[in-house]
């Protein structure tokens, strides 16, 4: 259970080329468009209104400058590790290294929380911008088939559906874009930058555009008066805000899933997760500051899509559908990085024996982990389908803040264990960085709600009594002695 995998293995895994393993075609570009293309999505687009609304007010900003930092933390943690492992796997494959194979499993299991509910949840937040856009050329969609059965919409009209049979559209988007990455990488890569540049140039075009049409008195009170109530406003707002829009940050790790597709993971690595971190952060801030000045925070409240209503106040109204379709890419890109790197834990967690060797299968031209892909195309779109936009968003919150926890920890682990091990990005000033990071994700774990704590510990239970009646039995160890690989299969 305590048995770790050396970095020698690790580093000869990473190494391997030809039939069964991964490709090598990420650039540094490439890799920084993953991030953005995993970062910028429905946390921006529509939970941006409901922080300033219910929690933050125009302070929003400093809400999402607190998350950013929050984050940081994490992501520095993240590229010593991306760096100095490039291997698929990301946060599984580390503590595999540092904490032993049982905590690997956690988190590997932990991640389908991150990775899979996580491209569910944007799949549902994209089928209700696509209605808008249907909806606007008067074309409708029998309700039954566009909202899951626990789940209540208000339509544009004002026409409330309480509860459908199934979320099609949800389904329709997990389908393709699984296709898509089965396809290729490099495809599936070349098609994110194209929708990343989309994404980008639609925040650019909305705060440039919206810039000089800001009514200043917007931002009297910048900061609200606290209510009474912790989140209600006030400096406590603020932090309730920042985790609120935790999630808009949720996917900049992905970027190391794909640290065994990368060309020169030593050097891309760092930037890909921290370059698009930083760019995210400047956009995020930006966004907020003008959609405040655009319209009344107290306007935002219970309106699902605030950057539609700030733009109006433009006067560009023939630019509308043009930002919901650049929406609907971006969050597109999401789901798209958010499914290619569930695939890539689960490929190396197969790999590794601690699944069943059908998630290690590469297909053998497009060299993809073809029937992992598969597998979560039906088990994503099970829950796109069926369950509801806000239950799925906190489990993903939750399941990520425990990752990050995670590697917080296994960062200062290394540092003891390995203290000589060539690092090509150092984290600075450990053990004060990975320590805050700790502070801060169980700090945001502890304001989500109490269902999501119960419902993680129901999938972590679940994930425990496969380890023991699979993975376990299982689990491959490899040694590399001499240059040769030996596999022993363990007890
Ligand atoms: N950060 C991603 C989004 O906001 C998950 O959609």
């Amino acid at each position: 259970m305590f048995h770790k995998k050396s970095i020698e293995q690790l580093m000869f895994e990473s190494n391997e080329t030809g039939e069964g393993t991964l490709k090598r075609s990420l650039s540094s570009v490439n890799l920084v468009a993953l991030g953005i293309g995993a970062i910028i999505g429905a946390g921006l687009f529509s939970l941006t209104g409901i922080a300033a609304a219910e929690n933050a007010g125009p302070a929003v900003t400093i809400s999402f400058a607190l998350a950013a930092f929050a984050c940081a933390f994490a992501g520095l943690c993240y590229a010593e590790f991306a760096s100095m492992i490039p291997v698929a796997g990301s946060a599984y494959t580390y503590s595999y290294a540092t904490m032993g194979e049982f905590m690997a499993w956690v988190i590997g299991w932990d991640l389908v929380l991150e990775y899979a509910l996580g491209a569910a949840t944007v799949a549902v937040s994209w089928s209700r911008y696509l209605l808008e856009l249907l909806n606007k050329y008067n074309i409708d969609l029998p309700h039954e088939l566009i909202v899951s059965p626990w789940e209540t919409m208000k339509l544009g009209d004002g026409t409330v559906i309480d509860g459908g049979i199934i979320n099609l559209p949800a389904i329709f988007i997990v389908s393709i874009l699984s296709l898509v990455l089965i396809r290729g990488t490099q495809g599936s890569a070349n098609m994110n930058n194209f929708l990343v540049i989309l994404k980008v140039a639609v925040v650019l075009m909305f705060i440039i555009l919206g810039w000089s049409h800001i009514n200043p008195d917007n931002y009297v009170p910048y900061i609200p008066e606290n209510t009474g109530k912790f989140e209600n406003f006030g400096w406590s707002g603020i932090s309730t805000g920042a985790a609120v829009v935790f999630f808009a940050f949720i996917g900049f790790d992905a970027v190391s899933t794909a640290a065994q597709e990368a060309k020169n993971p030593q050097k891309g690595m760092p930037i890909g997760i921290l370059g698009s971190l930083v760019v995210c952060t400047i956009l995020y801030v930006l966004f907020a500051h003008v959609m405040t000045g655009l319209v009344n925070y107290k306007d935002f409240a219970g309106d699902a899509k605030p950057a539609a209503t700030a733009f109006a106040m433009t006067g560009y109204t023939y630019l509308q559908d043009a930002l919901i379709i650049a929406i609907l890419a971006g969050y597109t890109s999401v789901i798209l990085v958010m499914l290619m790197g569930q695939s890539r834990v689960f490929y190396t967690m197969a790999k590794d024996g601690l699944l069943p060797k059908f998630f290690a299968a590469v297909h053998p031209s497009f060299r993809t982990p073809w029937k992992t892909n598969l597998f979560f195309l039906v088990f994503v779109s099970l829950f796109a389908g069926f369950v509801p936009v806000s239950d799925l968003g906190h489990m993903v919150s939750i399941g990520t803040l425990f990752a990050f926890t995670l590697v917080c920890i296994g960062i200062m682990v290394l540092r003891k264990s390995l203290p000589d091990a060539v690092r090509p990005f150092r984290t600075p000033w450990v053990p004060f960085v990975p320590v805050m990071g700790i502070i801060v994700c169980v700090y945001l774990m502890y304001t989500l709600p109490a269902e999501s704590w119960l419902r993680l510990l129901i999938w972590m239970t679940i994930g425990v009594v496969i380890y023991f009646i699979y993975g376990k039995k299982h689990s491959k160890v490899r040694e590399l002695r001499n240059g040769k690989i030996i596999e022993k299969e363990r007890e």
